[in-house]
């Protein structure tokens, strides 16, 4: 079955106004378009808990920072409706620049803490882009839940934290990235790959599973981080534009062997491609000693 498309915000309007009467729950999953399979399992997963479904697709100029990124951009309405198709998926939501940024519009929706440092700092405004966006998606299509990808970790925290933040009403939940057989995370921007750097491309993912596994054995975080750098650096990456360790839950550095739930995230360019990923890294359990009270 064929999804519907809306364009404007009073159709949309009209329908979660109907869907409300009738007692649904709305999930959304916001999108740039050039969908892929990682987009779909979200789709999937927003179907097994909302009754109703909205994809968004908005390739939201504010959160580029560079003018030939955001031209570049894969723009893939036709195929992505009909990747859609059959997935359940209520609506798809591709609203004009107008019904998201009307002319006058001067609101920007900053989250300082986990914006700060990764891509933040590598990014200049990117975080203020999405939070915004974000911001105006998640009230316009009335969503209960709202489904995001762990591939961009960052990007979930700061979008959990101005929800906790500004008292929306929604659900955020976060799901496992998607990965090709070899490895590599599943993202739009890996299109623009040329064949070697798709060869190339997987050795993110094998770079952190070592370093995740040095951690665990205790090795210390600033000589794997190092190491990880310089394994990317070395297999052809470059430049390579973080390798980090931070808390799961706050971001926060981690600079010795972790005692709560961590990440590792790594953003690397492979030629004009600038890829990221990340991975969970388990707390280390503190050793017995570390555990009694001092004498
Ligand atoms: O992850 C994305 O595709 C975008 O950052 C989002 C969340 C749709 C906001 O434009």
């Amino acid at each position: 079955m064929s999804v519907r498309i809306v364009r404007s915000l009073a159709d949309l309007r009209g329908l979660t106004a109907q869907w409300r009467r009738e007692g649904a729950t709305i999930g959304v999953v916001p999108t740039m378009g050039a969908l892929h399979e990682g987009h779909l399992s979200l789709v999937h997963t927003a179907q097994r808990r909302a009754t109703r479904v909205i994809v968004t697709l908005f390739v939201n100029p504010k959160q580029f920072n560079s003018a030939s990124d955001l031209a570049q951009y894969p723009r893939t309405e036709r195929e992505d409706a009909v990747k859609l198709a059959d997935t359940g998926a209520d609506v798809l939501y591709v609203p004009d620049a107008d019904s998201i940024y009307p002319p006058g519009f001067v609101t920007t929706v900053s989250v300082a803490g986990p914006s700060q440092g990764l891509d933040g700092a590598a990014r200049p405004g990117h975080f203020d882009g999405v939070a915004t966006v974000v911001t105006k998606l998640l009230l316009q299509t009335d969503a209960d839940l709202a489904f995001f990808g762990e591939k961009d970790f960052q990007q979930l925290q700061v979008v959990r934290r101005l929800v906790r933040d500004l008292d929306l009403d929604v659900a955020i939940l976060g799901c496992p990235t998607v990965r090709e057989a070899d490895g590599l995370a599943m993202s739009s921007r890996n299109v623009r790959l040329s064949p070697t750097e798709r060869r190339l491309a997987p050795q993110i993912y094998a770079a952190m599973l070592v370093a995740a596994e040095r951690i665990a054995s205790g090795v210390p975080i600033a000589t794997v981080l190092e190491d990880c750098r310089a394994a990317l650096l070395a297999g052809g990456f470059g430049p390579v534009d973080y390798v980090e360790l931070r808390g799961a839950e706050t971001l926060a550095p981690v600079r010795s062997a972790p005692v709560e739930p961590a990440r590792l995230l790594v953003a690397a360019w492979l030629g004009s491609t600038r890829l990221i990923d990340n991975i969970a890294v388990a707390a280390l359990n503190r050793t017995a000693d570390a555990l009694l009270p001092a004498a």
